[in-house]
């Protein structure tokens, strides 16, 4: 096996990271193909915890490199504050390389995300305010600026010129705000392409030139599959291809290329933002959970929405990405609970369904129908045979696999990259 793909099946935060640093231990490069620093990546080992943003979660692990590819939106800010960080925990980053396609979040963009969640009102989105929305729509309008651009000063100086009169002018008129000047932004942005050059190459050659010699490559998804720009809650959703689909197009490489596809879920769903949740719990049950769990965004620090699983958007999710493994997080959220309950089901105007409506007014009308599972009383966070759970935590995890008709690969019971129990390992077969 020479790649596995690890993708969020829910909102975003099903523990990514965790997941994705685990299995980095055995993988020659780690690679991040969408997003930006809307992400936040919990890693946790030997008392350390990291919160990565960029940087490939499989940085600490992979024993060749991590890889920022051409679909990532890139601040180059945030990058080397990321880097700096990792570097005062004396983590190696010599070995990360970052695509020279991949498009670069400008001021403007950051600017532009704010006025334009100001000006949808109510409607917001309620994204993370990072830049990511408007530097995904210059590159769809192929007005973007990419990281080779920033390594050639005559370049990048018409492509900015340019894109600042456009962005002043909507700035000025439409939002009525104040102009941003160029010169600050022209020094700082070359500063960038020279700081970021040493790292900047053709990822798509780097990576399928080592799937050819056989080396094992890891794909960390950022987001989840329920926040794709096609598949997901539009427009309630980030701009990027969250799915499968968007590793192969945000790395270069055929997307027969990607062999495990690793759904990874929790036993429960959270969505930070605004947007369809039919599932959520706004009572006491959500926020016992979200206590336990900590659920406060990694990047805003937002709390999170809390419900229960959502097997309805998780056989969406499984469909549109081709989902063959999954990875089940914070199942000791659970100890101690009476019950806990899946929706298997919608109900639509008296029917059932078991597809994921794609408008939002059906949406709205859904009404989850449940089965519940007796929860269990122990405490589980040490356990670290699938055997030694508790009988009910097993049944739980059977109708996951049951209702999805996808096979566990590891089931984690803790934040800690030590507290993860492998069912299967999808490197060895
Ligand atoms: P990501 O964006 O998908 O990587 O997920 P986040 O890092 O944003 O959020 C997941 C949170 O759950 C982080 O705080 C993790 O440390 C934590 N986490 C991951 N797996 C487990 C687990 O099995 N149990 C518990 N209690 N926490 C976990
Ligand atoms: P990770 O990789 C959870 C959400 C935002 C907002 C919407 C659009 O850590 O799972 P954006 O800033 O992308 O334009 O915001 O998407 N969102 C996330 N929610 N986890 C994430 O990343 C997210 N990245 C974006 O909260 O609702
Ligand atoms: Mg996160």
């Amino acid at each position: 096996m020479s790649s596995i793909a690890i993708i969020g099946s829910q909102w975003g935060d099903e523990g990514k990271g965790k997941i994705t640093d685990y299995f980095s231990e055995q993988a020659d490069w780690a690679v991040r193909s969408n997003g930006g620093n809307n992400a936040g990546h919990t890693i946790e080992f030997n008392g350390h915890e990291f919160k990565m943003r960029l940087i490939p979660s499989g940085i600490f692990a992979a024993k060749k490199g991590a890889v920022v590819g051409n679909g990532v939106v890139i601040n180059p800010e945030v990058l080397f504050s990321e880097l700096a960080t990792l570097a005062d925990s004396g983590i190696d980053t010599s070995g990360l390389k970052i695509s020279n396609r991949a498009h670069v979040i400008m001021p403007y963009h950051i600017l532009e995300d704010e006025y334009q969640e100001l000006a949808k009102g109510k409607n917001k989105i309620g994204t993370t305010k990072n830049g990511i929305g408007p530097a995904y729509m210059d590159k769809a309008a192929r007005n973007g600026i990419r990281v080779c651009d920033l390594l050639e000063e005559a370049t990048f100086k018409e492509k900015l010129e340019s894109n600042l009169a456009y962005k002043n002018s909507l700035f000025t008129k439409i939002y009525n705000q104040e102009p941003l000047e160029f010169e600050p932004i022209f020094e700082k942005y070359l500063e960038y392409g020279r700081k970021l050059k040493p790292f900047v190459t053709d990822t798509s050659v780097l990576i399928n030139d080592a799937l050819k010699r056989d080396e094992r490559v890891l794909f960390e998804g950022a987001q989840g599959v329920m926040l794709d720009i096609d598949e997901g809650t539009y427009p309630f959703v980030t701009s990027s291809n969250t799915i499968s689909g968007g590793i192969a197009a945000g790395i270069g490489v055929g997307a027969n290329k990607l062999d495990t596809i690793i759904g990874v879920i929790k036993a429960y769903t959270t969505r930070v933002g605004a947007g369809p949740f039919p599932t959520e719990l706004t009572n006491q049950t959500g926020d016992k959970i979200r206590d336990i769990a900590h659920e406060y965004g990694t990047v805003t620090g937002r709390p999170r929405r809390i419900g229960w699983f959502d097997a309805v958007a998780l056989r969406h999710a499984i469909r549109v990405s081709g989902i063959n493994a999954l990875s089940l997080n914070i199942l000791d959220v659970f100890s101690g609970f009476d019950e806990i309950k899946i929706a298997n089901t919608y109900e639509l105007a008296g029917e059932k369904i078991d597809y994921y409506p794609a408008s939002l007014s059906e949406l709205d009308a859904c009404h989850p129908i449940y089965e519940t599972l007796p929860a269990w009383k122990e405490d589980i966070s040490q356990v670290k045979e699938y055997t030694d759970l508790p009988e009910n935590a097993k049944a739980f995890l059977k109708r996951i696999e049951e209702i999805s008709q996808v096979p566990l690969v590891t089931v984690s019971v803790g934040p800690d990259r030590l507290q993860t129990i492998v069912v299967r390992n999808p490197w060895e077969n």
